[in-house]
């Protein structure tokens, strides 16, 4: 029997919490008319009864006691969005176990613990949504499941972490700093007062995990995934990028490399200037997606914020309504990393950005072209910078070179008398064999 109302429980009245709260309330009208049913939120969850909540209705049943609301048969539907590992994994198996569809913005608990939620789900014939864990206003999740459903996705490159992406667009500003736009970042409300999981692409990395399971449905775990954030990056990157026709994105990387074989990885890496991820800028996110029939494709738009991320729930709760029928379970990922295999990062070949410091003596450009060619990398384009303290700095971009094999020569230039430094090392473009 189709029910006219889905009664939601609400765990978490946050940023996200409310954003749900608004669409809800100010979309109500169209989404019945769309769905033929009401979404109502019948039940909220949180840690702070005293807290002024105007969003939440005196029909609402405010609680601290998520349990009850889990286990009250007269709620369908439970939307997670607390955040955090725990309590929120305890609380979605719970839903899960009772039969109730789950919908989630929380990345960090989906990125943990995704085969335990699917497998509970299809054992209760139900399923959980996730459609705000990844570039919240960006319809990606749905896109890429059934949007792209006839094609083997070959590969992705996201932009998928906001913060970064607005710190590295405001670096190409002449005479910005790192420390001066992080405080720009944090004082519009693009980065939390600790940005350290975003800085560090610990945020990027888990989305990436999530990619890989909906793209590849591989169960790919954050071990599995090299990242590295923007932390070393210096304005002089950006710039000098520029010069040499680059712009540096902090990109996730999920691909197949051969048959059954991936690699995930999250770098700054240098992209040329024409290609459709160049142009991303500020607070934006976007995905690049390669699929053997549909070829290249992109979606971008925001990727955080209250309405965006509540407009991602939202269509999850309205997916559920579209299709609410007895059987459930209809878009679960099954066979979760059945048969794939993990590249080595030490095994993924790209080219290479250096920026060093050779000491200003007849033969120091030589010598570093020579330990590059002893370990059969090639240069593509080289730069010598001012000489300061007798010292001149020196910007080259590789040709594509094996990561263990770049590592090996860095560790001999590091040790050559005529290197002063190697400041950095970055990836550069999209293009590995
Ligand atoms: N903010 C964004 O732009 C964004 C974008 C994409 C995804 N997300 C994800 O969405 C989730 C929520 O983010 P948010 O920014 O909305 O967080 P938030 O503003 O900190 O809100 C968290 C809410 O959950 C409640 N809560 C937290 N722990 C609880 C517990 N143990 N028991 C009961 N209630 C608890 C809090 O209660 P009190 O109000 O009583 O403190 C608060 O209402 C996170 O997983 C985040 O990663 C956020």
């Amino acid at each position: 029997m189709k029910r006219k109302k889905i009664r939601i429980g609400l765990l978490g009245v946050g940023n996200v919490g409310c954003g749900v709260l608004e669409i809800l309330e100010n979309n109500q009208a169209l989404i019945a008319e769309r769905t033929g049913k009401f979404l109502v939120v019948t039940h909220a969850v949180v840690r702070n009864l005293e807290k002024a909540r105007s969003l939440v209705s005196s029909d609402v049943v405010l609680t601290t006691d998520a349990m009850s609301v889990l286990q009250n048969p007269e709620v369908d539907v439970i939307v997670e969005v607390m955040g955090g590992e725990y309590p929120a994994f305890d609380y979605i198996c719970e839903a899960l176990r009772q039969g109730k569809p789950v919908v989630t913005a929380n990345k960090e608990v989906l990125s943990k613990h995704k085969a335990t939620f699917f497998a509970l789900a299809k054992e209760n014939r139900t399923d959980i949504y996730f459609e705000a864990t990844v570039c919240g206003g960006i319809p990606l999740i749905r896109t890429m499941k059934v949007g792209f459903a006839a094609n083997r996705i070959n590969a992705f490159y996201g932009i998928l972490n906001g913060t970064t992406n607005f710190i590295l667009t405001k670096l190409e500003e002449p005479g910005s700093s790192f420390d001066a736009v992080v405080k720009e970042a944090q004082a519009l409300g693009f980065a939390e007062a600790d940005p350290s999981m975003d800085l560090s692409g610990l945020d990027s990395a888990y989305k990436l995990t999530i990619l890989g399971a909906v793209a590849f449905k591989a169960n790919v775990q954050l071990d599995d995934v090299y990242y590295e954030g923007i932390t070393a990056l210096e304005s002089s990157d950006v710039a000098y990028a520029k010069e040499l026709g680059y712009t540096i994105k902090l990109l996730g990387i999920g691909r197949e490399v051969r048959p059954g074989k991936m690699t995930f990885k999250v770098h700054p890496t240098l992209i040329p200037e024409d290609h459709p991820l160049a142009h991303v800028r500020d607070e934006f996110n976007a995905v690049f997606i390669v699929g053997n029939a549909v070829g290249e494709s992109m979606l971008s738009g925001r990727g955080a914020g209250g309405a965006p991320t509540g407009s991602a729930v939202v269509s999850d709760l309205m997916d559920i309504a579209f299709d609410e029928h007895p059987l459930g379970n209809k878009r679960n990922l099954e066979s979760l990393g059945a048969d794939i295999a993990i590249v080595p990062f030490s095994d993924t070949v790209s080219q290479f950005y250096l920026r060093l410091h050779a000491v200003d003596t007849h033969g120091a450009l030589a010598r570093i072209s020579s330990v590059l060619a002893e370990h059969q990398i090639g240069i593509s384009k080289i730069m010598q910078k001012d000489i300061v303290d007798n010292e001149a700095e020196i910007v080259l971009v590789t040709h594509l070179a094996v990561e263990s094999t770049m590592a090996a020569a860095i560790a001999m230039l590091e040790s050559e008398p005529a290197v002063g430094g190697i400041s950095a090392k970055i990836r550069v473009g999209l293009d590995e064999v």
